[in-house]
């Protein structure tokens, strides 16, 4: 892939964060955007290596991806209310999320040629609330409402099979943390470097791979 090709799948997928953006975060106080980049802005301080800083700042970008009429998890406004009070309206139906958007993430970031690390540890950090939620019940106190209504849509906590299971995964202590950096970056006003910082990072990661986009 030339730079130049790299250059413009960066424009293409910060293009999709910031309008993905301005759509309502259900149930969150901070934008889209802020989350991710909060999110990456975590994995930098921890040293991490690119393609996990790069997964942390992608991790939701299946949110914005597809078109308004994807399935969508609906939920009352009272339901999300009941669990964190004066969240939004409570006379209408709102949506938690796009069904499936950790898959439509991965699969996409595959086309555009993203290594198969970055697209794994996107589309895991549905699989790793499944799996902390089943490890630690207390870990489910823990999460936001829109993410305790989301979670039924997702299959609820995992088995005992299926968290031996991922205990197995070489990644999953990395995809455990970036679970942690998705749930924590949800901070009101937090400072942290924006989305050009990552521009340089994500072409030099494209650059490396062997495989072409198909997109
Ligand atoms: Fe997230």
């Amino acid at each position: 892939m030339t730079a130049e090709k790299c250059d413009q799948i960066v424009d293409t997928i910060f293009k999709v964060l910031i309008d993905g953006s301005k759509q309502d975060y259900i149930g969150e106080r901070i934008s889209q955007l802020e989350h991710c980049l909060q999110a990456a802005s975590q994995a930098l301080d921890a040293g991490a290596d690119e393609e996990t800083i790069l997964a942390a700042l992608l991790h939701d970008i299946g949110q914005f991806t597809t078109s308004p009429n994807q399935k969508q998890m609906i939920c009352d406004a009272s339901a999300l209310n009941e669990l964190d009070p004066g969240a939004v309206d409570g006379t209408k139906q709102i949506s938690v999320g796009v069904t499936g958007h950790e898959r439509i993430g991965a699969v996409y970031l595959r086309q555009l040629g993203f290594s198969e690390k970055v697209a794994a540890l996107v589309e895991s950090h549905v699989p790793v609330k499944r799996y902390l939620t089943a490890k630690y019940p207390e870990y489910y106190e823990s999460l936001s409402g829109a993410s305790k209504l989301s979670l039924k849509y997702q299959g609820g906590p995992f088995t005992q099979e299926q968290v031996d299971d991922f205990e197995k995964d070489p990644l999953y202590k990395i995809k455990v943390q970036i679970r942690q950096w998705d749930d924590a970056a949800k901070v009101v006003d937090l400072k942290v470097p924006d989305l050009e910082y990552y521009r340089p990072m994500a072409i030099r990661h494209l650059l490396e791979q062997k495989s072409q986009p198909v997109v």
